[in-house]
């Protein structure tokens, strides 16, 4: 059993893949997913997936409990350790061209467990930010109908549990259900349903108009900056993670979920017209306008108000509130984030499903999250099932809990991939890489350290979460991937 648990799946070379040509491992006449995305549409997913609750909402939490206006700083720490893991995702995404993202890779590096392992961790990845993303959502909604007295009750509008870390328990607020975060679930799930092309389009849309507004906001707040707000950059530690470095460094592992989506660019790559080519550009382009236009924000709102003053669910709203001449601003900052956060639960509602469909292929989850519609070409009965229980935690728990979660999963999967990049050079030299990690043998271990540090430290009351959900995984291979993995039946 020890031996088949690091058996790992073959890597061939891929050969020119292209438009219109059919799924990797598809049979004669199989309905598979469509080759259509280009690479400016996958950047356009790469920024889609990224720009969300993370700049829009806990920007300003990061900066008033923790960083000051070194913030901008937390965003230049997390960036770099993103940038390492997206080099080593861009290798790999060019490299072998499947959906299955880190997945795909850690089984053709390191072995079925760790492919298994790594698959389990990317379901917190994408199902638990979809999730994560619509509660900050339903927020940002209902603080936008509140301009019209039409809030909702906070019984139908939060979430009926919270978590207590010191007591390790959920405890009940009283709430009933958070029902706009159910809501724009199941609405962007039946979006993914229907298709890929549809989504690409959808998002560009959506991806257009938010970086548009934050480009507005960047350009008119400059205008209000007062350099007084900046002094002192860091300011001096009050203990703990409060302020001084050990609050940027915390701080970096909370704006760390702003730069979480670029990866999903490559569980996209079955459908890329040029995924060799497109891949890097797609996940590397992404992430560097996003870093750019983080450190823009954040500089740019540190310099408008008190940084003390932007630890609110909705900072960049809050910052205009002291502009009264930037009135019509906050307005499109309110509905920019309304519907840029709906783009980043369309790609991880996407992503999620794409990864099941490759474990499936792989028998490692049972066939029907293989099943693509006959019409649409989408991983149609895998969108529905995440899509529900995507729908289940928005509708329970709170944004806080649910993206410290998706932190954790997502560093382990983005250390899994730096390590493993390292370890198919020596294993496999030969293999054509479309593109190459530049100085891999420093930049992978420096991606895979400092993936690993943010995930230690600043999490430690949630490490018994994460071990438990591994251990609910671990059964589940045991009782099911170990038995009808094709790899070890020689079916595939
Ligand atoms: N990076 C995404 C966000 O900030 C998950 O919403």
């Amino acid at each position: 059993m020890f031996k088949s648990l690091f058996a790992t799946k073959p890597v061939e070379p891929t050969g020119h893949v292209d438009a219109g040509e059919p799924f990797e491992g598809s049979l004669e006449g199989e309905v598979t997913l469509k080759r259509t995305l280009t690479g400016t549409q996958l950047i356009l997913l790469g920024i889609g997936a990224v720009i969300g609750a993370g700049i829009f909402v806990l920007t300003g939490q990061a900066a008033a409990e923790y960083a000051g206006p070194a913030v901008m700083l937390s965003f230049v720490f997390a960036g770099i350790a993103c940038a390492f893991a997206g080099l080593c995702y861009a290798e790999f995404a060019a490299m072998l061209p499947v959906s299955g993202s880190a997945y795909s890779y850690s089984y053709a590096t390191l072995g079925e467990g760790v492919a298994w392992f790594i698959g389990w961790c990317l379901v917190l990845e994408y199902l638990f930010a979809a999730s994560t993303v619509a509660v900050g959502w339903s927020g940002y909604l209902n603080a936008f109908l509140h301009n019209f007295d039409l809030a909702l009750p906070a019984a139908l509008a939060s979430a009926p549990y919270t978590y207590e870390a010191s007591t390790a328990q959920f405890v009940h607020t009283g709430a009933l259900i958070n029902l706009p975060a159910v809501l724009i679930i199941a609405a962007v799930s039946g979006v993914g349903y229907v298709g890929i092309t549809q989504s690409a389009f959808v998002n560009s849309i959506i991806v257009a108009i938010k970086v548009t507004v934050i480009l507005l906001f960047i350009a008119f707040g400059m205008q209000f900056v007062d350099p007084a707000n900046w002094q002192p950059f860091i300011p001096p530690s009050e203990g703990g993670t409060k302020y001084g470095m050990d609050g940027v460094i915390r701080a970096s592992a909370v704006v760390f979920f702003a730069y979480i989506g670029f990866d999903a660019v490559s569980t996209a790559a079955g459908e890329a017209k040029n995924p060799q080519r497109d891949m890097p550009i797609g996940i590397l382009g992404s992430l560097v306008i996003c870093t750019l236009l983080y450190i823009a924000m954040s500089a740019v709102l540190t310099g408008m108000v008190d940084f003390h003053l932007l630890g609110t669910a909705e900072p960049v709203s809050t910052a205009l509130d002291y502009y009264p001449s930037l009135g019509w601003l906050q307005t499109l900052v309110e509905l920019a984030a309304i519907a840029g956060l709906s783009s980043v639960i369309l790609v991880m509602l996407m992503a999620q499903p794409r990864i099941f469909y490759s474990m499936s292929q792989d028998g490692l989850m049972p066939k029907l999250f293989g099943k693509v519609h006959p019409k649409f070409h989408t991983p149609y009965v895998g969108t529905i099932i995440v899509g529900v229980l995507a729908a289940i935690l928005a509708g329970l728990l709170p944004v806080g809990f649910l993206g410290d979660i998706v932190s954790m999963g997502t560093l382990l999967a983005f250390a899994t991939v730096s390590i493993g990049v390292l370890i198919l050079r020596f294993t496999r030299p030969n293999l054509p890489r479309p593109f190459r990690v530049p100085l891999a043998i420093v930049i992978c271990p420096l991606g895979f350290a400092s993936c690993l540090y943010l995930f230690w430290q600043p999490f430690k009351e949630h490490w018994h979460l994460l071990m438990g959900w591994i251990a609910i995984g671990a059964v589940i291979y045991a009782l099911y991937g170990y038995r009808h993995s094709k790899l070890r039946h020689g079916t595939r």
